[in-house]
Order: structure tokens, then sequence, then C-alpha cells
């Protein structure tokens, strides 16, 4: 759904969850992560179930990510380079993120 043409982006370096990665720039930080195949913003406190991005427009607030120590809304987040995000998703496994 998501691919990233790396011809027609930058790409910026980011700390994800402790881990330097680099992401596609010049678009918001869901749409720089699920075009790397990280379709998990967040564990949800309720269900305890894996979020993911849903409407990508700032209404279902499914994409809460810390970014930069605060909580913001990740489709309304610019992503830049040195950013550092935490998901917070220490109860699944990696392989899944
Ligand atoms: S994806 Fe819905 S608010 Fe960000």
């Amino acid at each position: 759904m998501f691919k990233h043409d790396p011809t027609t982006t930058s790409t910026v370096e980011i700390i994800l969850d402790g881990q330097t990665i680099a992401v596609p720039g010049e678009m918001n930080v869901a749409a720089a992560l699920l075009a790397i195949g990280k379709i998990i913003s967040r564990i949800s406190p309720t269900s305890e179930k894996p979020c993911s991005p849903h409407c990508l427009m700032g209404v279902c607030f499914e994409c809460l990510m810390e970014i930069d120590g605060v909580r913001r809304q990740a489709c309304m987040t610019p992503i830049r380079d040195g950013m550092v995000i935490n998901r917070n998703l220490k109860d699944i496994q990696r392989g899944q993120s």
C-alpha cells in the first residue's frame, strides 16, 4: 500500500525505539514509518493490542507516539533529521513492528 520511491524524496536519520534508522524525508512521521514497513504506532492502553495509523489526517489519534519527548500525532508532525521517536512497544516482538 505504501511504497517509498527513493528517487523522489530525500532521506533523514531518526532514532526509532533507540535505534538509528534512515527514513524518507519530506513527509509526516507516520507516512515515513509506514514507508519503511513500521506499521505499528503504539500499544492501545485499553485493549493492550498494537495500533497503526488509520486516518492520516489528524482525526483518529491511532498514530500517537512519543516524538522528541512529547506525545504527538505522528500524521500531523513533519519528519526531520535527528528526531527521537519512541513507540513504547516493549510487549511485542520487534519482528511484528
Ligand atoms: S493517523 Fe489518525 S490521527 Fe494520525
